[in-house]
């Protein structure tokens, strides 16, 4: 018997990527191939890539150069570049880095093992389109392995929206649903594996709008159905637009105990002028009100967001709004972006803000951010958290886990409790953990 073929991933970018990686992986495995941590091992690298800003895009052909040697020693070494970096510049990279063998577009993954069969007859691959089907029902199930307590389960792909700055409508296509019952199957085939904690995944993840008996479901609905499974704790999902939260998704957050009390809702920008330029559709106000309304459901709601600064046209006065926004959310947690101007979308030809400007208010605002964010942890100190254990600490005897607002606990104790949902009074706050004793 000839010793199995190794394929080593290397994931870039969001975390529907970190999913799709997973179920690449698994194709790939019904043919033949074995997962592997190391590059130097693999008979297959495949780079999912992220194309949202510059300097993501730039990561693939920096890392494209290192695995040069990697090639030249191991000849029969087939090198893949996957995601959305594929999906945009694909024919590119096969121009210009003819150690590429094969490239796929996110939309196409269940068709890797055929293209990877071609690349071994001494073809190159490339396929981005956007077929018709759902790529998840053509990718086939891992074996019945454990899994860690914590996954990922995309429910929904692909943007509509179309804000001015953002490449996601043009690698990742149309917004589309997988129908529920599919959805509802695969959550019940994760906690089979000892799956506690399903993150439901889209690009624009609140307004799915699967198939299912009787007229598509609504996200509220879906969570609602998956909140019945027994074994499976806790759902949370992620990333939202503010214009798809309805009604029911928010008083979801005050009725299923299931969910749990964070929320991930980009804004982007405090100024109307600019969240007018940026093509969001919403206002500040807007926003503010829709918070309002999902802490009157959940009061203690932790808000997560996302903003970009310097955008075109983007004034001290419009940023100054940003900040005033900041100041009346008060965010546990929040990522912030200068602009970056990427090929192909509405913004992409306008006059820039100067950078040293934008690199200022990006500093400015983390700052803020960095306080708010280091208040919210500092009062989670003397609190009891139910803590769900994921896997070994920095220490040894020590086991980290996720709080119900996402942060990483760290405690002592046994590591029979991982996949447990532990209570843990917390000791101390650091900026992006706590740490804290076993009750
Ligand atoms: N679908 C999600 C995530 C989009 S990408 C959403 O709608 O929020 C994640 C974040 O990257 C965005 O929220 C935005 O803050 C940032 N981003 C997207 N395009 C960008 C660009 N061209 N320059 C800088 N940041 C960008
Ligand atoms: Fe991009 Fe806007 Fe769609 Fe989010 S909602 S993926 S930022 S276009
Ligand atoms: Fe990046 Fe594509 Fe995700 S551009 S953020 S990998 S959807």
């Amino acid at each position: 018997m000839t010793a199995p073929k190794k394929l080593f991933v290397k994931t870039y970018g969001c975390q529907m990527n970190v999913y799709d990686s997973e179920r690449m992986a698994a194709a790939m495995g019904a043919d033949g191939y074995e997962s592997t941590d190391r590059a130097e091992d693999a008979d297959m690298i495949l780079l999912n890539t992220c194309h949202i800003r510059e300097k993501a895009a730039e990561k693939v052909y920096s890392e494209l150069g290192r695995l040069r040697p990697l090639k030249t020693a191991k000849p029969g070494l087939k090198i893949g570049v996957a995601g959305c970096v594929a999906q945009a510049e694909g024919e590119e990279i096969m121009r210009r880095q003819p150690l590429v063998d094969l490239v796929v577009g996110p939309q196409a993954y269940h068709r890797l093992p055929a293209m990877a069969r071609r690349v071994d007859a001494g073809e190159k691959a490339l396929d981005t389109e956007f077929p018709e089907e759902d790529k998840f029902e053509h990718l086939p199930r891992g074996p019945k392995a454990r899994r860690a307590p914590a996954a990922f389960l995309t429910v929904q792909e692909g943007c509509d929206k179309f804000c001015a700055f953002c490449v996601v409508p043009y690698t990742r296509g149309a917004e589309v649903s997988r129908p529920a019952e599919r959805i509802l199957a695969e959550a019940r085939d994760l906690v089979e594996r000892g799956v506690r904690e399903i993150t439901l995944l889209g690009q624009n993840v609140n307004a799915y709008h699967g198939a299912a008996e009787g007229g598509p479901w609504t996200l509220a609905r879906l969570i609602r159905a998956l909140a019945e499974i027994d074994g499976l704790d806790r759902i949370r999902f992620t990333t939202s637009h503010p214009n798809d939260m309805d009604d029911d998704l928010i008083a979801a957050h005050g009725e299923v105990e299931k969910l749990m009390p964070y929320l991930h809702l980009p804004v982007q920008a405090g100024s109307d002028k600019v969240l007018k330029a940026m093509n969001r559709k919403h206002t500040a106000e807007s926003y503010l009100r829709l918070i309002e309304r999902i802490r009157a459901a959940r009061p203690d709601i932790a808000m997560s967001g996302d903003f970009i600064v310097g955008f075109p046209g983007e004034t001290e006065a419009d940023f100054q709004d940003t900040l005033a926004l900041c100041r009346e959310v008060r965010y546990a947690q929040a990522y912030s972006f200068r602009y970056s101007a990427r090929p192909g979308t509405p913004a992409a030809g306008r006059t820039l803000v100067p950078e040293a400007e934008a690199a200022d208010r990006l500093a400015r605002l983390q700052a803020l951010l960095s306080e708010h964010q280091a208040e919210f942890q500092a009062s989670m100190v003397g609190r009891r958290l139910p803590v769900l254990l994921e896997k070994p600490g920095r220490e040894p005897g020590q086991l980290v886990g996720r709080s119900p607002y996402l942060q990483s606990v760290f405690l002592e104790a046994p590591e029979a409790l991982t996949g447990e949902i532990v209570t843990a009074e917390i000791l101390k706050a650091a900026p992006n953990s706590l740490a804290g004793r076993l009750v």
